[in-house]
């Protein structure tokens, strides 16, 4: 079993937004969005394109200063929480030409545990890298360079890279976003793993018709926090149509996973 998250005191929260504004220039991506991620949640975050979900992200991250307003992971600024919390990023915002393998990817994960005065990754750090590849189904493929790996294969060794790091927080950005059906259920297998072994994650999505089935807590955006509760909660009609105004596929995808459910 991959080392469990180490665990931290289970009443603070994993995530704590307080009246967040985040802008670029004069445009405010994030307006006062406010909410408390408890620990051990696989949580979904949606909205429309451009609401401002890797916004929220790369702010909790801490690569984006807010205008206004607080983030604090595990009960600390980000700052001194960095190695707890482990990111996946969109796939489009990836150099895939840098000349890189797929284990020196995972191992990547691991450079925040390798002492300065080390020679380089231990024994451990390698088993722990294995493992993490192992679980997303990368280790056959653990040589291959990046740039020469399938869409699903590459997000796969972002996701080996996070499990590797051993972060009790891991925020991910569209892990979904093209890959094919089996893919998919292997990355949903990993989120829920990482989930029963303790972890808190936040995972922008897109597709509503999945959101309820994969997720226990929805967080819906459009610059504002509309919502946050269960998927029962969240994905109601007239709160979807306020944020996507209408649009058309997203009401499809709901009606069916509505009738899927029912
Ligand atoms: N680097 C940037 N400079 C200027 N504006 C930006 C920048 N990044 C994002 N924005 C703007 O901020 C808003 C929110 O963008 P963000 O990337 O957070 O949306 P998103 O919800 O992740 O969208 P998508 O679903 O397309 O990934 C958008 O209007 C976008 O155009
Ligand atoms: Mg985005």
């Amino acid at each position: 079993m991959i080392h469990n998250a180490q665990q931290s005191d289970p009443a603070v929260p994993a995530i704590e937004v307080e009246n967040l504004t985040v802008s670029y220039g004069a445009v405010p991506a994030l307006l006062d969005v406010s909410f408390t991620i408890a620990k051990g949640q696989l949580v979904g975050v949606i909205g429309p394109n451009g609401s401002g979900k890797s916004t929220l992200i790369k702010t909790i991250l801490g690569f984006l200063k807010p205008d206004v307003g607080t983030v604090r992971v595990l009960g600390t600024p980000v700052e001194k929480a960095r190695k707890s919390v482990a990111y996946v990023p969109q796939r489009g915002t990836v150099d895939w030409d840098f000349p890189i393998t797929v284990a020196e990817v995972a191992m990547m994960g691991r450079y925040g545990h390798i002492p300065w005065w080390s020679w380089g990754p231990s024994k451990e750090d390698k088993e722990i890298v294995d493992e993490a590849l192992e679980m997303v189904r990368m280790q056959d493929l653990r040589h291959r360079q990046i740039g020469q790996l399938s869409g699903g294969q590459q997000q796969r060794v972002f996701m080996a890279r996070a499990l590797a790091q051993g972060a009790e927080v891991l925020l991910l950005d569209e892990p979904f976003a093209g890959v094919d059906a089996a893919t998919e259920r292997a990355i949903l297998d990993v989120l829920e793993n990482a989930k029963l072994s303790g972890r808190t994650l936040v995972v922008v999505h897109h597709d509503l018709a999945t959101a309820a089935e994969y997720f226990d807590a929805l967080l819906l955006l459009k610059q504002r926090l509309f919502a946050l509760g269960t998927p029962d909660q969240v994905l109601h009609a007239e709160l979807l149509s306020e944020v996507y105004e209408g649009n058309v596929r997203a009401f499809s995808q709901l009606q069916s996973s509505i009738e899927r459910k029912g």
